[in-house]
């Protein structure tokens, strides 16, 4: 094995590349949640940490996202310049990266002046060379503002999904690009009026033209994630068009033309070429300004774009075309993992509606790294996946606790109580030690590779799997017992647990660099190492101090975070209040005969997709009921049970069929269900 990894180790070396992972920027105008995180963040900062774990040459490269209508409608709102606002937000953001270990090696914001040069930049070069042209049309102006409306300003219902909180450039609920003039009932976002077409001059990017192209280049990719693969064979399939690339607003990078007042760039175009100028950035901090072409324009860079499913587009059709055309030679996207997207509690996150996680105030009550560990055990890698506070609250203790600190705890304790802290490296191991060490040795093979491929919920249920091998061994080898008749197998036992959990320490440390750092001390290794000590086996062991790893969550901590979900909840949905009836005497009441019926017959009535015809008995008693919930039980779910119903309503003819009661049902407006009696009682019984 370690031969093995020896040699993988040269073919690594002698194929070794250089890589420029980025995350989408996030817009400056809200906090940082983790729906953000579980995207494009922790997979990107996870793999970035793997990359320098390999002593590759990796740089990560983010900022915020600093222009377009969503920081001016959000300025606006708040009545502050957008540039406060953004840096507010910037600041903000990336504190709660700091507190969750996301380690960029720059984080810039494309509002600084070396960006808004490098973008007009594109721009000219874009233009020079033919892919750009001058247009006018009619666009949505609001009479009331006298203002023409960029897309963003413009919200509607979807024409496709008929989603009714679409906006003017995307719907989020189905993902579709839209321009303003697609929505059905238009409205516009500053005044709340229809707005009206008004002849306006815009730049549009001739996409058309790059069309053979990019289905050239992307026809390479076929080892792209299925699900980005396929989002863009249907984008291209539909036919490429061309896109508006500046808008009528006062905040961006403005349009370097004379006769371009008042135009600034779209947002969606400046934003990408953020990466570049965060990373030029990068290169002035270290002192090495003309450092970013080693990655930029370099062909052997591979760069790689993390992203949410939503910036797919943007990132693998209309970024690439541009970089086609500049006159650097840009690298262009190795690759974009995008994920799908996080829900919560089972619904779609919705931070307008302060449904979502706010990472500030998860750093409140958590440690960071637990978000990191469950985001990654949940990750949307293939398909939408639920954050959920019971099931953060069992992964935690039951992955994290029980199975990974309960083994550090264990050993150390042990090590420190019968053996002074010290055990020496034994001589020679037997069978069960060697083939432990062997099954890892596999493991972590399997590991590595979910790491290359951008599979971190597998490569942590490996991880956790490895604990979970070191429990089994530990129990069968109950070190507790042979410590009193063989204390050099007792202290063997030890020695291969704290050998596991060292080799834990390095492959978990990209997912929880503090955690493994803190069990690394415990086991008093040194913090620097790359993926090659794996292959160092430990030596003599003298454990340091030690503490619990990894503290469970109580109850009370998990129903705080559901409390403030249900107050988000009520002041989304307020319950419409409730309609109460006149009162009646207790007498009125008592005239109703209510009892418990058994169902003994039910079948569909036939041209009615509502009624079913029932027969019930009452203690020896039979009639015929119609009663209209056929839309929620069929016959089957009914035939047999004991039901709720009152018999002296008059018998009312429907559909032909004498209806002798009434069911009792509880309804909402969609949905129904019956009344039941809590436990076995006999039929006829009263109700009172
Ligand atoms: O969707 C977003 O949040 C955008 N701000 C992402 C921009 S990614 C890149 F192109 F900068
Ligand atoms: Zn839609």
């Amino acid at each position: 094995m370690a031969k093995e990894r020896g040699i993988n180790a040269i073919k690594e070396k002698v194929l070794s590349k250089k890589y420029l992972v980025t995350s989408g920027l996030p817009y400056a105008n809200g906090k940082l949640h983790i729906g953000h995180v579980a995207g494009a963040y922790l997979p990107a900062d996870i793999f970035v940490r793997f990359r320098k774990l390999k002593e590759d040459d990796v740089i990560y490269i983010c900022g915020t996202d600093e222009h377009g209508a969503p920081i001016s409608i959000k300025a606006e709102a708040e009545g502050i310049e957008p540039q406060k606002l953004v840096q507010h937000y910037h600041n903000s953001i990336k504190n709660s990266f700091d507190g969750i270990g996301i380690q960029f090696d720059n984080f810039s914001g494309t509002a600084r002046p070396e960006h808004v040069k490098l973008s007009q930049k594109f721009f000219l070069n874009l233009l020079e060379r033919g892919f750009i042209k001058q247009k006018t049309t009619e666009q949505f102006f609001d009479e009331k503002h006298k203002r023409f409306l960029p897309d963003r300003y413009v919200e509607g219902i979807c024409p496709y999904c008929k989603a009714e909180d679409a906006r003017g450039d995307q719907c989020d609920s189905c993902g579709k690009l839209l321009n303003p003039t697609d929505l059905i009932k238009p409205k516009s976002k500053i005044s709340g009026a229809t707005p009206v077409l008004k002849e306006t001059t815009h730049w549009y990017l001739e996409l058309p033209k790059f069309e053979n192209k990019l289905r050239k280049w992307l026809q390479t990719k076929t080892d792209w994630k299925e699900n980005v693969y396929n989002f863009i064979m249907s984008w291209l399939n539909e036919g490429l068009i061309e896109r508006a690339i500046s808008r009528d607003i006062d905040w961006g990078v403005p349009i370097p033309l004379e006769n371009a007042a008042g135009k600034v760039l779209y947002v969606w175009f400046d934003a990408p070429i953020g990466y570049i100028s965060a990373t030029m950035e990068w290169a002035k901090n270290i002192g090495e300004p003309e450092k970013w072409k080693d990655y930029w324009l370099d062909e052997n860079t591979r760069l790689i774009h993390f992203i949410g499913k939503d910036n797919i587009p943007f990132h693998t059709i209309i970024w690439p075309a541009m970089l086609m055309e500049q006159d650097e030679d840009y690298v262009l996207p190795t690759d974009v993992p995008a994920n799908e997207y996080l829900n919560l509690e089972g619904r779609k996150m919705s931070t307008s509606k302060n449904w979502t996680v706010w990472v500030d105030d998860f750093l409140e009550d958590f440690d960071g790294e637990y978000l990191r560990y469950y985001l990654a055990a949940i990750a949307p890698e293939t398909k939408d996946s639920d954050f959920s506070w019971k099931d953060f609250q069992n992964k935690i203790n039951n992955d994290l606790a029980n199975i990974l600190g309960n083994l550090a705890n264990r050993v150390f304790s042990f090590t420190k109580k019968y053996y002074d802290s010290k055990i020496p490296k034994p001589q020679k191991l037997c069978n069960n030690s060697k083939i432990l060490l062997e099954e890892t040795d596999e493991l972590l093979l399997e590991i590595e590779k979910a790491y290359e491929n951008y599979q971190v919920r597998k490569a942590v249920r490996l991880i956790v799997d490895m604990g979970r091998l070191g429990n089994r061994y530990f129990d069968e080898n109950r070190p507790w017992k042979a410590v009193k008749q063989d204390k050099d197998s007792a202290a063997e036992t030890l020695y291969i647990c704290s050998e596991l959990l060292r080799r834990i320490s390095i492959v978990f440390s990209p997912v929880l660099p503090k955690k493994m750092k803190m069990l690394r001390q415990m086991l008093n290794l040194k913090t620097d190492f790359t993926i090659k000590d794996l292959s160092n086996q430990l030596g003599d062991i003298q454990i340091g101090e030690i503490s619990p790893l990894f503290p469970k969550i109580d109850d009370k901590k998990v129903r705080k975070q559901l409390d403030k979900l249900a107050v988000a909840a009520q002041q989304a949905n307020p319950k419409p209040q409730i309609e109460h009836k006149p009162q009646v005497e207790f007498a009125d009441f008592e005239k109703l005969e209510i009892r418990v019926v058994k169902v003994i017959e039910a079948e569909k009535i036939k041209k009615s997709n509502k009624l079913l015809k029932l027969k019930i008995d009452i203690g020896g008693e039979e009639r015929t009921v119609v009663s209209g919930i056929s839309k929620f039980y069929k016959p089957e779910d009914i035939m047999g049970k004991k039901v709720a119903m009152v018999l002296n309503v008059k018998p009312r003819k429907i559909m032909g069929i004498n209806s002798e009661a009434m069911i009792l049902a509880a309804k909402t407006d969609d949905k129904m269900k019956i009344v039941v009696p809590e436990g076995d009682i006999d039929s006829g019984s009263e109700i009172s």
